[in-house]
């Protein structure tokens, strides 16, 4: 008896609708079936990275499920307006009219710039999307948000544009180079030390399986991670408040991401970011030392930075952090955990202000 794959289902809803993120290891297999019942009679495009056309084959299998692909060259690089244009140009080409759908298959970068595209093309088309790294699957395909890149700063220009469903393969991940892999797992620890200990401890327990890239681990990870940022997007879908928590950790790495001039990768940078702003948490929210001391061991387990080992010195980190666009009346703010699983609402915003003192602690917190 050969065990069914575990398949997991977690609905989304949102202000326009809802929709569904389902996870099953060769769910692409029946893709047709899927977009057929998710956006049924309509006209497919897919938008795909240039990393995964060659397996699209092995994944989907001999009859393509859509009318014309359209590839994007592989990169943040891509995340442009330039794409943007010459994507939407070929799909108005191709004749995609208001009785199109797009599938875009690919990482964060492929849903962000394919999701723009269907954001604006016609005033709107819907999407679905299959991600095909672990920060799309766990992170970017719920929310919405959807944009690129411009000279002065990432995702500055976009829309909140929701799919209308994701199908997730925890197989493609197969092909995904081992740093991808693992600098995705960095949300997902974020997501347990924030919303969820229970699923913080599974982590522990799963960290060899997880390294194995088993199917049934990524898949229970998957769902688990989506379900805990749909609950946090859904409790204020605009930002107003609870959504902040997702940004644990990301004060703190944004700063060491662009000191770094990207040398690091996001998921690398968010490791060490949620350190550093632990250490901050056991100053100014009572967090307990012990929770740091699991995260550490749980983040180098996972293949994660625990340590900044690159030459950036304090004054330079901090002039990263006085411009985050999410500072208020110039003060620096962070998202801090009272406890593993709980954070601080503050005054609602969900971030307490830090003083420079306060970063810099954080800071030697995770100096060699
Ligand atoms: N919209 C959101 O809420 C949200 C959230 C988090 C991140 N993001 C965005 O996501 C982007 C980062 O996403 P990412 O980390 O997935 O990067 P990515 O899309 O660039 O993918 C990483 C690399 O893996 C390759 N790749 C993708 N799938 C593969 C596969 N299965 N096999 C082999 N290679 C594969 C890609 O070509 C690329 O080189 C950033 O632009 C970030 O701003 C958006
Ligand atoms: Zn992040």
């Amino acid at each position: 008896v050969v065990a069914a794959p575990a398949t997991d289902r977690v609905h989304v809803t949102h202000a326009g609708g809802a929709y569904d993120v389902v996870v099953r290891a060769g769910i692409l297999r029946d893709l047709a079936t899927h977009l057929a019942a998710i956006v049924p009679g309509r006209r497919v495009a897919a938008l795909a990275d240039a990393a995964v056309v060659p397996h699209l084959h092995e994944w989907i299998g001999e009859s393509a499920p859509w009318h014309a692909i359209h590839v994007l060259p592989s990169g943040e690089a891509s995340k442009t307006r330039t794409e943007w244009a010459r994507l939407s140009d070929e799909l108005l080409a191709s004749g995609m009219g208001r009785d199109g759908a797009i599938v875009a298959i690919g990482g964060g970068v492929t849903g962000d710039l394919a999701g723009f595209v269907a954001a604006t093309l016609l005033r709107g088309l819907p999407y679905v999307h299959v991600p095909t790294t672990t920060v799309a699957m766990l992170d970017s395909s719920v929310g919405g948000k959807t944009g690129v890149d411009t000279v002065h700063g990432k995702n500055l220009i976009g829309a909140f544009h929701p799919p209308v469903g994701v199908l997730i393969d925890p197989l493609t991940l197969q092909t995904l180079p081992e740093r991808h892999y693992r600098a995705g797992l960095a949300e997902a620890v974020k997501h347990g030390l924030i919303r969820d200990a229970a699923y913080f401890d599974s982590l522990e327990r799963d960290v060899e399986r997880l390294g194995q890239r088993d199917a049934d681990a990524v898949t229970s990870l998957v769902a688990r991670s989506v379900a805990i940022k749909a609950a946090v997007v859904q409790a204020d879908e605009f930002e107003r408040g609870e959504r902040a928590t997702l940004n644990a950790g990301h004060t703190i790495g944004h700063a060491i991401e662009h000191a770094s001039a990207y040398a690091l990768l996001h998921g690398e940078c968010v490791a060490l970011g949620l350190l550093a702003e632990c250490a901050i948490a056991e100053q100014l929210a009572g967090l307990d030392p012990e929770v740091r001391v699991r995260l550490s061991t749980l983040l180098a387990r996972l293949g994660l930075p625990v340590h900044l080992t690159l030459p950036l010195t304090d004054e330079m980190l901090l002039a990263a952090m006085r411009h985050d666009k999410k500072n208020r009346a110039g003060l620096v703010r962070c998202a801090l955990p009272t406890a593993l699983g709980t954070m601080g609402a503050g005054d609602g915003s969900f971030t307490q202000p830090v003083s420079e003192a306060l970063l810099t602690i954080g800071l030697a917190a995770i100096r060699p």
